[in-house]
């Protein structure tokens, strides 16, 4: 499958490769090296599971990118509509190197400067290619990637719009199955189906968070067998994939009549969202916004209790630039997508987070989420 080359213009990937080689220049770096994955994906629509097989596209800004790949793949890059020079190799592993050697010298890296992602290129691929070209300078290129595709252009807000709308009518159809007694995991596989059924890709951006009473005191709780009980908060964070972009959604609801003080935190976490979102416009920096949002749970006095930072990038991953926090001068600018997600947490009891994805637009922020955000009684 071929997601994006489905859904976008086929020339994008030509143009997404001519800002790569005008974001190298200015990053003073000669080529780039990618391995599957998003960034991969972003360039050049190719989808490579990560295998024992290296697969390594070299991008420069002299050459036509180069692809070093398993004999069996060579399917996959007929009829690209950009150029690509392949380097195939066959099943006799000893071999390999002589690819990735044949690359690196048709595409010149030898003494440059080479862009990677630290996070993602593996030693199998690293080793091979700083093997075919010793002199070369591998450095990390996560800043000058991670630039592009912090704009998101209208097809793919457009897919990021699908990502949510389809985790939201999941939600949806999960909600009338919640009752008292019934386990975390249960719930969290219900979500999981529905997901599926409305039209999630069949990998999730990350396992939904279905987190009851004290465990949702913890943001990054995994479904346990804990039965939902009266009286619980009960936080639900997940979202959806379409097409290679992610929603990632969190919601609350109380179970049973709850303590005053649940009502008053939900209350006060509702408003920090509302001003996080409303804060949220183009020229003001990440740290603002972060700050506004804090704010409001600082003064309402749960400042401790809100332990982690407002919110981050969303796309192709669901953790990506820009993150929305303290020390990031960052300035917001339109097409740029991400998070809002405040929470306050009371160790041992229950905690609350409203989180919704935004995207930058040029009058302000256009909020993609719109389930409803209070913190309702569910049962
Ligand atoms: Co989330
Ligand atoms: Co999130």
């Amino acid at each position: 499958m071929n997601p994006i080359g489905n859904t976008l213009a086929d020339s994008i990937f030509t143009q997404r490769q001519q800002s790569l080689a005008a974001a190298l220049t200015n990053s003073n770096l000669y080529g780039l090296i990618l391995n599957p994955g998003p960034s991969l994906i972003y360039l050049t629509g190719l989808h490579f599971h990560l295998s024992e097989r290296p697969v390594l596209v070299f991008f420069t800004t002299q050459s036509i990118p180069a692809i070093v790949l398993p004999e069996l793949e060579l399917e996959k890059i007929k009829n690209l509509p950009y150029r690509i020079q392949a380097f195939p190799y066959d099943e006799d592993s000893t071999k390999w190197g002589q690819a990735f050697l044949s690359a690196a010298a048709t595409t010149l890296i030898g003494k440059k400067r080479i862009g990677m992602e630290p996070r993602q290129l593996r030693m199998l691929e690293y080793h091979l290619v700083s093997d075919a070209a010793p002199e070369a300078k591998f450095v990390s290129a996560e800043d000058t990637i991670s630039i592009l595709r912090m704009y998101k252009d209208a097809s793919e807000i457009s897919l990021m719009r699908d990502a949510v709308n389809i985790a939201q009518r999941a939600l949806e159809e999960t909600l009338p199955a919640v009752k008292f007694g019934m386990t975390e995991r249960e719930l969290s596989r219900e979500l999981t189906l529905q997901l599926l059924k409305a039209g999630c890709d069949p990998e999730l951006p990350f396992d939904p968070i279905v987190s009851s009473g004290p465990n949702g005191a913890n943001p990054h709780a995994t479904p346990s067998d804990r039965k939902l009980t009266p009286g619980d908060l009960l936080v639900i964070d997940w979202g959806a994939s379409y097409m290679g972009y992610f929603s990632d959604i969190t919601r609350t609801f109380s179970l049973g009549n709850i303590e005053p003080e649940l009502t008053s935190i939900s209350q006060i976490v509702f408003d920090a969202n509302e001003v996080g979102r409303s804060t949220a416009v183009p020229g003001i920096s990440a740290e603002k916004v972060d700050l506004a949002t804090r704010s409001v749970i600082e003064s309402a006095g749960y400042g401790e209790y809100f332990t982690h930072r407002t919110g981050h990038g969303l796309g192709m991953e669901a953790h990506e630039h820009p993150y929305i926090r303290s020390g990031n001068l960052e300035l917001l600018e339109p097409g740029m997508t991400f998070t809002i997600e405040p929470g306050i947490y009371l160790p041992g009891r229950n905690g609350v987070r409203i989180e919704d994805d935004i995207v930058i637009t040029h009058s302000g922020a256009e909020s993609l989420t719109n389930f409803p955000r209070e913190v309702r009684q569910l049962i």
